[in-house]
């Protein structure tokens, strides 16, 4: 739990706060986010009392796939500034406690990344085999049966240099070849790159995706990657990465995983116990609760094997919604995404906030003729537009997002009610909730650190899900009702309701606590 120097770090205290830089606030009238957009929204963010904010890819990119199709690792896109205006936003976040991460792509780089467009100028060219070239089947077909994560095979013909190359994702996202030392350094580089400038760690997307079978074979069901992803010999590649980080104090590397991953595989990713913590991933990414439906017991089964499988030296972390996934309250329900607020924010571990998710954002449908994301283009139905749109700051034309005509994306119908500004003047509104569970955790450090325990049995209705968070002499009970009925629980101590869901309660309770339907509480325990 703590580190060389006997600090707890700050990512195991804080809350992270992702933001969709393209959605987020754009400051030129282009109808697209940007960085000083970013800059100027900062005094919410601290006024909200998050810790860090991670940003999706701001680099240079041909935008295919909006910035995970990198072609300069070392820049900043046009778009949404220059290397000076993310200097301010570091310097200006950090002036306010807010620590800042980046999203690293390692997989793959664009198409359009020099890099590529030397590797596929020649066969012969020094940086051929920074990438994954392989000849066609005497048929002429692809050299396996791979397939792309956004529909098709992942095999693309380049017809100068008469070989496919792989590309787990679109045909514009080459994948890079890890088994060269090259390719390594030079991502080692980039790393060292941000981390000099002051950013104080990564997400690093797909990164169990970098290694691949070496004999490219065949795999038995295609959308079951044994040999395509999730190698074991990545382990290695996150080292050498892990390596630099370790170079710098207090840099955190966050990994996106397998979302399937089991919580032996998550455990792996964590790496060795080191004097500064892990030689690998300080977080994992867990999407389990995503994947997870909405019953109490599915819920508390899967905080449980979770935290069961974690290693001795492994900080759990908790993530709801990104921009990959429905937003919360279109995936359980408005009511529910209250609950789901207060056990993100009140579970044991690091918890992830995506933008928008603290005013109750929803899906923003976008018909298929307007669909800007290529999974959605390319497979109709798995567009993640909905969860991409501009945030609701106002009731001002376009949200207060852009004084642009035309946004990137449509802003959705209700934002004249649903935004920032009418949320602020609303003691019960979804913004009022998040912003007393981010008070309450950071000054109660049974929420921030305590241990976890579940309490079940007599007393509970099975439809509840109750757990203590343990930290010294101070306990914490956090009673979830799942059901769409009112329940009452037996705690069987005495204690103070300190936080409702519905925000209107703080009442002292002995033993019997009724919970409204959906409803969440925060019960202050007395003492033992
Ligand atoms: C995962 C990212 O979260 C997603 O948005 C992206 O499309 C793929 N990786 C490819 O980089």
């Amino acid at each position: 739990m703590t580190t060389q120097n006997g600090k707890t770090p700050w990512w195991k205290q804080g809350i992270i706060y992702q933001i969709y830089p393209r959605s987020f606030q754009d400051s030129n009238q282009d109808g697209v986010g940007d960085l000083p957009g970013i800059t100027s929204r900062l005094d919410y963010l601290q006024w909200l009392g998050i810790d860090a904010i991670w940003l999706s890819p701001i680099f240079p990119s041909p935008m295919a796939d909006f910035g995970y199709d990198v072609a300069d690792y070392c820049d900043i896109h046009p778009l949404f500034g220059t290397l000076a205006d993310f200097d301010t936003l570091l310097a200006e976040a950090h002036a306010r406690g807010i620590k800042l991460l980046l999203d690293l792509v390692p997989n793959h780089t664009s198409n359009e990344h020099r890099w590529f467009l030397e590797a596929r100028s020649s066969r012969d060219n020094s940086r051929r085999d920074w990438y994954i070239w392989r000849d066609a089947k005497p048929d002429g077909g692809p050299p396996n049966n791979w397939v792309s994560a956004f529909g098709g095979s992942a095999w693309e013909w380049d017809a100068v240099t008469g070989q496919y190359y792989l590309h787990s994702f679109l045909k514009e996202q080459p994948d890079l070849n890890y088994r060269n030392p090259e390719v390594i350094a030079a991502m080692q580089d980039v790393i060292r790159f941000w981390l000099d400038r002051g950013v104080d760690g990564f997400r690093v997307d797909v990164i169990d995706w970098m290694m691949k079978d070496s004999e490219f074979r065949d795999e038995a069901d295609p959308y079951i990657r044994v040999y395509s992803a999730f190698r074991l010999e990545v382990h290695d590649i996150i080292r050498r990465f892990r390596q630099v980080f370790d170079e710098y104090p207090d840099r955190v590397m966050v990994g996106e995983v397998n979302y399937f991953g089991t919580p032996a595989y998550l455990a792996g990713l964590y790496g060795s116990k080191t004097e500064t913590g892990s030689d690998m991933l300080d977080l994992p990414f867990n999407f389990r609760l995503i994947l997870t439906p909405w019953f109490a017991a599915d819920m508390r089964e899967a905080v449980e094997a979770y935290e069961a499988g974690l290693p001795e030296h492994g900080w759990p972390n908790y993530v709801l919604g990104n921009h990959d996934q429905a937003r919360l309250a279109s995936r359980v329900g408005r009511s529910e995404a209250r609950t789901a607020a207060m056990l993100l924010l009140t579970l044991r571990g690091t918890p992830f906030i995506y933008y928008g998710e603290e005013i109750g954002m929803e899906n923003v449908p976008v018909p298929q003729e307007a669909v800007q994301d290529p999974y959605g283009i390319n497979v109709p139905g798995m567009t993640r537009d909905p969860e991409r749109t501009p945030m609701q700051w106002d009731n001002r034309p376009n949200a207060g997002f852009s004084t642009g005509g035309q946004t990137w994306l449509p802003v959705a119908a209700d934002y004249q009610t649903v935004n920032v500004q009418v949320q602020r003047d609303d003691p019960r509104s979804m913004l009022a909730l998040y912003l007393r569970l981010i008070a309450l955790r950071r000054e109660n450090a049974a929420l921030r650190l305590g241990d976890y325990r579940s309490v079940t049995g007599e007393g509970i209705p099975p439809d509840c899900y109750v757990y203590l968070r343990i930290y010294g002499g101070e306990r914490v009970c956090v009673a979830l009702n799942f059901a769409a009925n009112e329940r009452e629980l037996d705690l069987k101590n005495s204690g103070r309701v300190i936080l409702s869901t519905q925000l209107d309660r703080t009442e002292p309770i002995v033993g019997k606590l009724k919970l409204r339907p959906h409803e969440g509480v925060i019960v202050a325990l007395a003492d033992l």
